[in-house]
């Protein structure tokens, strides 16, 4: 724990690092832009945020340029079809959340005036909004004095006050901690300051202790645990499951695909028809064919299991009825539209079956 003057101390110094070393992000205003009177657009806050949640700034960067460069504001999300949103979310993962901001987006501009709620509860109520995003959202687009928690934060909690309490056991400890320390004044550039500190000083291995604005401050440091903290519980291992798909092309080019149903895993996403995901499971072709399987399996991790995939190959006559999914003729098709998952799948058939037309 710490006093009144030494929580003082310690908010000066991550606020003194943010307005000289703060990330230039496109959904941010910077210190010197705050300065100078702008303010965040709650619209862009929010966008990015959801983009965040389990997923790094260098990968929602470009995401955030094309969503915010397509559709500038909540109005014009709200309008779009599920399928352009989806299409242009594949490859950011945990798709629920996109569907979920869809959901959220709607709400806002049709219930709210396309205004969002500036406070944490009104937030919370939102479809896609959790305890971290409705706190990051008040504090960053309408200066709430939040307490934001992401593993960034919880990270330079435990080493700023050597919590050696193991993760996740130790997040009620580390909230109070940091909510000590969230300022009336500036909670949102607090809070993205000591973000951004986690990203970049405070890293998970080796720390940039030396250029650290809280190392005069750090209990981990003095002790000489800083690679030690935060503990963490050890995780189960993950379970592997296996499956099946079938990516067929007709004569035409045209790729046989499908619309996965909206709830659970890649959740109304494009992909290809394919059994259960299993132990044993049982091969689940969607039409009749001569069906090739490739020898190198499709490996791709989830949250809570690793997938080996078995991947079938054929190619189908111009006539060929499929009992699941539909043919997408080749201009419509993108892989881009596709999840990550499923877009390997594509990469690895598509050469095979190239030549296959080819041959024709
Ligand atoms: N991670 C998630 N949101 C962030 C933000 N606003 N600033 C820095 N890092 C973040």
């Amino acid at each position: 724990m710490c006093d009144a003057a030494a929580a003082e101390a310690i908010q000066r110094a991550i606020m003194q690092w943010y307005d000289a070393h703060a990330r230039d992000l496109p959904w941010r205003i910077g210190p010197s832009a705050r300065a100078d009177g702008k303010r965040p657009d709650p619209y862009r806050v929010w966008l990015s945020e959801v983009m965040l949640q389990q997923t790094t700034v260098a990968a929602v960067r470009a995401y955030f340029e094309r969503f915010t460069t397509r559709w500038p504001g909540v109005e014009a999300l709200a309008a779009e079809r599920d399928e352009e949103v989806m299409a242009e979310w594949a490859g950011l993962g945990y798709y629920a959340r996109a569907r979920n901001m869809l959901r959220c987006a709607r709400i806002v501009a049709q219930d709210m005036d396309g205004r969002f709620p500036d406070t944490e509860e009104g937030l919370l109520a939102l479809p896609g909004i959790g305890p971290y995003t409705a706190a990051a959202i008040a504090a960053i687009a309408f200066e709430r004095p939040t307490t934001v928690m992401d593993g960034n934060v919880e990270r330079v909690m435990a080493r700023l006050f050597a919590v050696a309490t193991p993760l996740p056991g130790a997040k009620a400890e580390l909230r109070t901690l940091a909510a000590r320390l969230t300022p009336a004044v500036r909670p949102g550039d607090h809070a993205q300051a000591v973000m951004d500190l986690g990203a970049t000083i405070c890293t998970p291995r080796n720390p940039a202790c030396g250029i650290c604005p809280l190392a005069a401050h750090c209990r981990a440091r003095a002790l000489g645990l800083t690679s030690e903290l935060p503990r963490k519980a050890r995780k189960p291992a993950k379970p592997v499951r296996l499956g099946h798909v079938y990516v067929a092309r007709r004569d035409d080019g045209a790729w046989l695909v499908e619309r996965r149903p909206a709830r659970g895993l890649l959740g109304g996403m494009l992909g290809w028809p394919g059994s259960d995901w299993c132990e044993q499971p049982a091969p689940a072709p969607p039409l009749e064919a001569r069906w090739t399987p490739l020898e190198a399996e499709l490996r791709h991790t989830f949250t809570h299991f690793h997938l080996r995939l078995t991947l079938h190959l054929a190619r189908v006559e111009i006539d060929a009825e499929p009992a699941r999914g539909f043919f997408m003729a080749e201009p419509d098709f993108s892989p881009a539209a596709m999840p990550t998952l499923m877009r390997k799948a594509h990469d690895l058939a598509r050469p095979v079956l190239d030549r296959s037309l080819r041959r024709a």
